[in-house]
C-alpha cells in the first residue's frame, strides 16, 4: 500500500464515470480510498466548469487544503477535469493556489499515473495540459455506483451551442468503436451489474465516421444481450433524436422508457440565438413520434432562463412549452456568461434579479407537474432497482424505469435487486411504498 485517496467530483455523469477512471488508476498504483480527506496522502479535484458556481465551489473547497497541505508536506493535491481545461485557467490555478501539486486536463487523465511519479520523484508541481482527440480504450475503472455502470460511448461534442463551454474544454465529438462498447456492456452484465447508462455529450450522433455504427443499432445490439437489466442513455440532442431511435426502445423492453431531452428553450428566437438548430415546434413534433410509439415515455429536460436578451414574452414560451410537454421532471439553470463562448459577447445579458424571479417560476411550475405525475402512482405497484439504503432513515431507495426514486423498508438486503413495491404516499419525485412479497 501507498497510502490514501480522497476524490472529490463536481459536474455531471461524465466527470462522476471520470473519477471511477481515476481511481482505478489510483489503485493500480498501491493507494486506498479514504472517505476522511485529512487521511489521505493525495487528493484528487475532478472539476467542472460548465457554470460560474462549480468553478467557486472548488475554488473554496481547494482553498480550504491550505492548512492541512502546511501541516502534511507529503500530501498532494491534484487539480483536473474541465476547469483547468480552459484557456489560461492553468496558470491561474497556480497562481492562486501554489501549493497545489498536479494540474491536468481532461485529455490528460489517462496520465495521471505518470504525473503522480513525476511529482514523487521530486517535482515541484506538474502541469500537463493539452489539446485532445483520441479515444482512449483499456481503461480500469473502478465502480461506484452498482448496481448501475456508466460506459461512455462517445467523447467531446461539435455542437458549440452558443453558451455552453463543453466542446472547448471536452474537444471534437468522437466516437468509441462498437466492438468495444459491447465488449464492456456484456462484461458488465456478466458481472452482475443491473443497469447500464451509456453516456455521451449527444449520443445520436454516435458513430460518426465509424462504417455501419449508429446510435440505434449500437442500443439494439446491447438490449439484445440475455439477462435482467435495464438499459438507459444520455444525452440527446433533439435535432438528431431519430423515430428509429425511438422505435428501438419501443421495442426493447430492456431499454427504459424514460427519455433525458434538453429544450433549453420555448422561445424560438432564443433557441436560435442558442444555436440550438431546432424551433419549438420541431421539438415537440419529437414528442408527439416519442408518445405514439411508447404512450408511458417520461420526458425529462433541461432549461436555461436569463439567456442573453431573454424577454417576459420568451420565458412565457418556455413556461408554455413546459406545460404541453409535461416533464416528469426538469433541471433548471440561471444562465451563467462562459468565457471564449459566443453568448458571453452578446449585448443584453439578464439582471439577476430578473432571472432569479424567473427561475423560482419555472422551478415551481416542474414542481407543480411532477408533484401532479407522482400523486397517480399512489395505489399502483412499481418495479424498483434497488440502489441503496439510507442509514438516518432506515430505509432503501432505488428507482423505477420512468426514474422516480421509489423509498421502501426491507428485512433483508435487496440491493442490487428489483423489488416490486406497492407505493403508499408520494411526495415530489418520491414515492413511498411497501415491499411485496
Ligand atoms: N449557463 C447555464 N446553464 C448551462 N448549461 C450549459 N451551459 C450553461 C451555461 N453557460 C446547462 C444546459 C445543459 C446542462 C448540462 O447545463 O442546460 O443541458
Ligand atoms: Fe453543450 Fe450543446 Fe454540446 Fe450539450 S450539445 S454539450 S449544451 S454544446
Amino acid at each position: 500500500m501507498n497510502g490514501y485517496y480522497h476524490i472529490i467530483t463536481y459536474g455531471c455523469q461524465m466527470n462522476v464515470h471520470d473519477s471511477e477512471k481515476i481511481a482505478g488508476m489510483l489503485g493500480e498504483m498501491g493507494y486506498i480510498n479514504t472517505d476522511k480527506i485529512d487521511n489521505a496522502d493525495i487528493i484528487v479535484f475532478n472539476t467542472c466548469c460548465i457554470r460560474e458556481n462549480a468553478e467557486n465551489h472548488a475554488y473554496g473547497n481547494i482553498g480550504m487544503l491550505k492548512k492541512l497541505k502546511s501541516a502534511k508536506k507529503d500530501l498532494i493535491i491534484a487539480v483536473g477535469g474541465c476547469m483547468p481545461q480552459q484557456i489560461g485557467k492553468a496558470d491561474i490555478l497556480h497562481k492562486k493556489f501554489p501549493y497545489v501539486d498536479i494540474i491536468f486536463g481532461t485529455h490528460n487523465l489517462g496520465n495521471l499515473k505518470e504525473l503522480i511519479l513525476e511529482k514523487r520523484s521530486g517535482k515541484k508541481s506538474v502541469v500537463e495540459i493539452t489539446d485532445g482527440g483520441e479515444v482512449t480504450e483499456g481503461d480500469n475503472p473502478l465502480r461506484t455506483s452498482y448496481p448501475n455502470a456508466w460506459v461512455n460511448i462517445m467523447y467531446g461534442c461539435d455542437n458549440f451551442c452558443s453558451y455552453c463551454i463543453v466542446p472547448y474544454v471536452r474537444g471534437r465529438e468522437r466516437s468509441r468503436l462498437p466492438e468495444n462498447i459491447l465488449a464492456e456492456a456484456q462484461g458488465l452484465v456478466k458481472d452482475g451489474y443491473k443497469e447500464i447508462t451509456l453516456l455521451g455529450q449527444n449520443v445520436n450522433s454516435y458513430g460518426k465516421g465509424i462504417d455501419g455504427a449508429s446510435f440505434p443499432s449500437l442500443l439494439n445490439s446491447i438490449a439484445s444481450f440475455d439477462g435482467k437489466f435495464r438499459l438507459r442513455f444520455m444525452t440527446s440532442h433533439p435535432k438528431d433524436f431519430s423515430e428509429d431511435l425511438v422505435k428501438v426502445i419501443a421495442a426493447n423492453p430492456k431499454i427504459c422508457n424514460n427519455v433525458h431531452l434538453p429544450v433549453q428553450s420555448g422561445s424560438d428566437r432564443i433557441l436560435k440565438a442558442m444555436n440550438r438548430r431546432y424551433t419549438s415546434k420541431q421539438y415537440l413534433e419529437k414528442i408527439e413520434i416519442l408518445k405514439k410509439y411508447i404512450p408511458d415515455c417520461t420526458v425529462t429536460t433541461d432549461l436555461i432562463v436569463g439567456f442573453p436578451g431573454e424577454t417576459d414574452e420568451d420565458f412565457k414560451d418556455t413556461l408554455n412549452l413546459v406545460k404541453e410537454v409535461g416533464y416528469s421532471s426538469a433541471f433548471t439553470f440561471v444562465y451563467s456568461p462562459r468565457q471564449g463562448t459566443r453568448a458571453a459577447q452578446m449585448d443584453n445579458q439578464i439582471p439577476e434579479d430578473i432571472s432569479k424571479a424567473r427561475i423560482m417560476e419555472l422551478v415551481e411550475l416542474v414542481n407543480s407537474q411532477t408533484r401532479e405525475q407522482s400523486a397517480k402512482y399512489v395505489g399502483k405497484t412499481c418495479e424498483i432497482l434497488c440502489e441503496g439504503y439510507d442509514e438516518k432513515k432506515d430505509i432503501f431507495l432505488g428507482r423505477d424505469e420512468y426514474g422516480r426514486m421509489g423509498y421502501f423498508k426491507s428485512e433483508e438486503n435487496p440491493v442490487g435487486e428489483f423489488v416490486n413495491i406497492k407505493i403508499t404516499e408520494a411526495n415530489g419525485v418520491s414515492l413511498y411504498g411497501e415491499k411485496i412479497r
